[in-house]
């Protein structure tokens, strides 16, 4: 299996290294991988003035997929917007037409007293967050800054979905939801946005392919306030990418920690990325302070959805549930006064229970 590894910027090259101890550790036991690096976000910059140098892209065309750690710093942040480390992410996206993000935000049992929500309302959750990836506000045009006709400048993005879009994001949530608990929350600004009203009747339209899923609809700020009051109403929820991209920051909060949520994203055809969807965390870089976790359960997802390599996702998943209630904590999901772990120690702890 050929994985093309992107450690990116901040604490990505760190963790991502923990998450090649885990694949080591499986190598042991007959899996192959055969690893090849990249350089990605401000590495990329670095290394050749690009966030996704032609050598990086060609390095993932090659392989079955990418896993990947993240991207951006503030070393970085006055370059202009196309040299930017995001931009590389965005590409690689857009590049693979990896329109389905899954999110899943579960709350392990051993976690639930680390989230800052009362353990009763998380205990137990069990939600998948599908955003949609590759369209759009983040994509739309045209987008820039402008004169106006009155002379003052202005700042100007497009949201925009097309029908095929929509359909394709809508049916991979039917989808989803069929293989769990048939409820699917389609979450979207009908009341407001254009875009999102016919967003709602595409939902609708697509849900007479699947009338053994349930479908509802919430808007984006009932959303934000629902998945705080009562998370556990919520089976799947699909959303565009900007409201996923803020919902999905909020849901990890109820699994204790952004430092567990893991990602894929796929295209039609099942090739994926694979990220954890916190962000390179410049602040505690080289500290050895991250959470590998998140990373960690990215390569089981890998393993599950493009390498067709069940059984192992589910010893890694496994061998992180063991580590948690071994009692082993860093400092994200540690309670206060409990000791941590480092980096590196969640890494050989994981191994040691794999
Ligand atoms: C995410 C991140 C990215 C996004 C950034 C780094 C471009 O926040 O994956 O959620 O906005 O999609
Ligand atoms: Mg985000």
């Amino acid at each position: 299996m050929k994985i093309a590894v992107l450690a990116g910027d901040g604490i990505g090259p760190e963790i991502i290294a923990q998450a090649l101890r885990v694949m080591e550790a499986l190598g042991k036991h007959g899996l192959k991988f055969e690893l090849s690096h990249g350089a990605v976000g401000g590495a990329g910059f670095d290394a050749a003035g690009d966030p996704l140098p032609a050598e990086t892209l060609k390095i993932c065309e090659g392989a079955d997929a990418i896993l990947f750690g993240s991207v951006g710093g503030p070393k970085y942040d006055s370059l202009p917007r196309a040299q930017r480390p995001e931009q590389g992410l965005l590409r690689l996206r857009k590049h693979f037409d990896l329109f389905a993000n899954l999110r899943p935000a579960t709350v392990f049992p051993e976690l639930a007293s680390a989230s800052t929500l009362k353990p009763e309302v998380v205990a137990g959750l069990d939600i998948l967050i599908l955003r949609e990836l590759t369209s759009d506000i983040y994509f739309g045009q045209p987008r820039g800054v402008r004169t106006n006709e009155k002379g003052e400048r202005e700042g100007f993005d497009t949201m925009r979905y097309t029908e095929s879009e929509i359909r394709r994001i809508g049916k991979a949530g039917f989808e989803a939801a069929r293989k769990r608990g048939k409820k699917l929350c389609s979450v979207d600004k009908a009341n407001v946005l254009e875009t999102t009203q016919f967003w709602r009747d595409i939902m609708i339209d697509e849900h007479k392919n699947y009338p053994d899923v349930e479908l509802t609809h919430m808007y984006v700020d009932n959303a934000a306030m629902q998945l705080i009051r009562n998370p556990k109403q919520f089976d799947v929820i699909v959303t565009g990418n900007m409201f996923g991209d803020i919902l999905s920051d909020e849901a990890s909060m109820l699994t204790g920690s952004i430092g567990m949520l893991p990602s894929a994203s796929l295209n039609a055809k099942g090739f994926g990325m694979y990220e954890p969807i916190h962000g390179s965390a410049p602040d505690i870089a080289g500290k050895g302070l991250a959470n590998p976790l998140a990373t960690i359960l990215s390569l089981a997802m890998m393993l599950r959805y493009s390498l067709n390599q069940a059984k192992a996702a589910e010893r890694v998943e496994a061998a992180v549930r063991k580590v948690l209630q071994q009692g082993l904590r860093t400092a994200d999901i540690a309670q206060p006064g409990q000791a941590t772990v480092s980096t590196s120690q969640m890494g050989d702890a994981v191994v040691a229970a794999l």
